[in-house]
Order: structure tokens, then sequence, then C-alpha cells
């Protein structure tokens, strides 16, 4: 099966704009993987080049093997904009409606209700946008991106204008989704989400990939700390494995021994590190 998302070197340039500089990235069947990146790294282009919004000044993107912008490919997505906005007056029902039209669903109220079911916006299915927190327009705007029962959802900072409860919701969001099966591609500027919920971490500075892979993968050991009668001390080279030895060579040399602590980076230190100490 080919990926949901398959991008092969892409480069967008904005007259003196360099958006992407050649980035090459896939988000296999399935797959939640977030795209992180301090604000103007070109995040956004590049999901807007994936749902054929925005053309590549090189480079191609394919939505399950079919060339982004086709109509084969937008069938296959679903799209959150960062800063979507429906009207105040729309019901969350007719919201969905509006978009099956845009989408060509005819899969009727059951597709619709059972969205809302998703989303947990059964019970405001007749309430105006304009009458729903921040919350609840995010989670209608997820369910507008699942009418069509896409492959590849495509979100945009689906969360950074949410608070923590709100943003735990959408979280548990995406774990279903993932449970079914659909991919995410997942923008944020927000580390700790990304963290908790995603596959497979791309971080990208100044249109650049950077660094890519599982969290856990990305997180590299820092050396273990040793505290002796001489003092706290970090053996930098070594890992977990190198404890037990490390503990019984001083031992054996006549130190005693007050703690032992292997050190490793967070996702934070990698991304630090990743994107040259930029901030968002
Ligand atoms: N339509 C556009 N015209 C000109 N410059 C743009 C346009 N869209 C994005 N850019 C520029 O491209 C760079 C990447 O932007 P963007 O993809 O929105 O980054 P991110 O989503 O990571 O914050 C930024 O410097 C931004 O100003
Ligand atoms: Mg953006």
């Amino acid at each position: 099966m080919p990926p949901a998302l398959a991008a092969h070197g892409l480069e967008k340039r904005f007259r003196a704009t360099t958006a992407l500089a050649g980035v090459d990235l896939s988000v296999e069947e399935g797959q939640l993987v977030g795209l992180l990146g301090p604000n103007g790294a070109g995040k956004s282009t590049l999901v807007k080049i994936a749902c054929g919004l925005v053309r590549p000044t090189s480079g191609r993107a394919e939505i399950c093997g079919h060339p982004a912008g086709s109509r084969a490919a937008s069938e296959s997505l679903g799209y959150l904009a960062e800063l979507f906005r429906f009207p105040g007056w729309a019901r969350a029902d007719e919201v969905l409606e509006l978009h099956q039209r845009l989408a060509g669903s005819d899969a009727g109220a059951a597709e619709r209700s059972e969205l809302l079911d998703l989303v947990g916006l059964a019970d405001a299915r007749d309430r105006r946008v304009e009458a729903m927190s921040k919350g609840m327009q995010q989670r209608l705007g997820i369910a507008q991106a699942l009418v069509g029962d896409p492959r590849l959802l495509l979100l945009d900072e689906p969360t950074s204008a949410l608070d923590p409860v709100g943003r735990r919701t959408v979280r548990e969001l995406l774990e279903e989704l993932r449970r079914r099966g659909v991919a995410v591609l997942l923008n944020s500027h927000l580390l700790s989400e990304v963290e908790l919920v995603c596959d497979r971490v791309a971080i990208i500075a100044a249109g650049r990939l950077v660094a890519e892979g599982r969290p856990a993968d990305l997180v590299r050991a820092r050396g273990v700390e040793v505290e002796t009668d001489a003092g706290t001390r970090v053996i930098a080279e070594a890992g977990r494995e190198d404890a037990p030895r490390i503990t019984a060579e001083l031992v054996a040399a006549g130190e005693r021994v007050y703690g032992v602590r292997v050190l490793s980076s967070t996702l934070e230190d990698v991304y630090l590190e990743a994107v040259g100490g930029e901030t968002s």
C-alpha cells in the first residue's frame, strides 16, 4: 500500500522567502506523525502543498499514491486549517452538511451523527457555532475534516488555541482515530502534545527537516551521574547498561556510592538542539 502521504524534495519559495528547502517526509497508513517546528518553519506550507492549496516550486507530494491536488488525492484526505472559522449562525449539523456537499459525500444524516458522536458533540448537534466553546469548535472542525471517511487527516495546530482540558480531549480523539486506522499529520509548535500522542516526530526548522524518528529513539542517553564521597560527577559516554559496572568499580576502588542516575535527554532537548535554540 502506498503511504498516506509521501513528500519528495519539496521546495517552496515565496519571492525572497524560502518556506521549504527540500523536504522528504512520509506518513504511513494509520500512522500518527507530529510535524514540529518554530513559527515560520514551513509546517503550514507543507500541509497546504499536501492539500493541493499551494503548488511547490519543485518536488512533489502524493496522497495515497495520487498526486497532491488531484481529485483522487483530495478525496483521500481531510484538512483542518490553522485559523478556520465557521459562520456563527450555523448549527453543528449544518456545518457538517455543508461540508458533505463540498466533499461530495452522500453518506447523509448517518455520517453526520456518527461524526458528532465521535468528537463528543452528539448533544450539540443543533447548537450554533457562536454558542460553542473554542474546544467544541475545534472538535467540530475535526469532524468536518473527517467527512467522506478520509485515509489521511491533516491538522494544522489543532490544539494551540485550547486550554489543557481541550487539548486532552483532542489528544484522546487522535488516539481513537489511530485505533480506527486513520493516518494523521499533526502540525504543532507544542512539544508536549506531539510527544504524548505521536508514533513519529519530524522536526523542521527554516524549511529543512532537521530530525525525524520515534520519540523514544530521538531522546538519547546523556550519561550516568554518580554521587560519592568525592561529590557528584557525570560519566558522559556511559548509558544505562554501564551503570552496574560503574557502581561495582567505584565500590571496588573504595568509594562510597550514594546515588547512581541514568541521564537522558527529553524531546525538548532534542528539539532545541535541532532548531538551534530558536524559540517559537
Ligand atoms: N503566501 C505566502 N506568501 C509569502 N510568504 C509566505 C506565504 N506563506 C508562508 N510564507 C512564509 O513562509 C515561511 C513559512 O511559513 P509557514 O509555512 O506558515 O510556517 P509555520 O506554519 O511553520 O509557522 C514563513 O517565513 C512565512 O512568512
Ligand atoms: Mg503554521
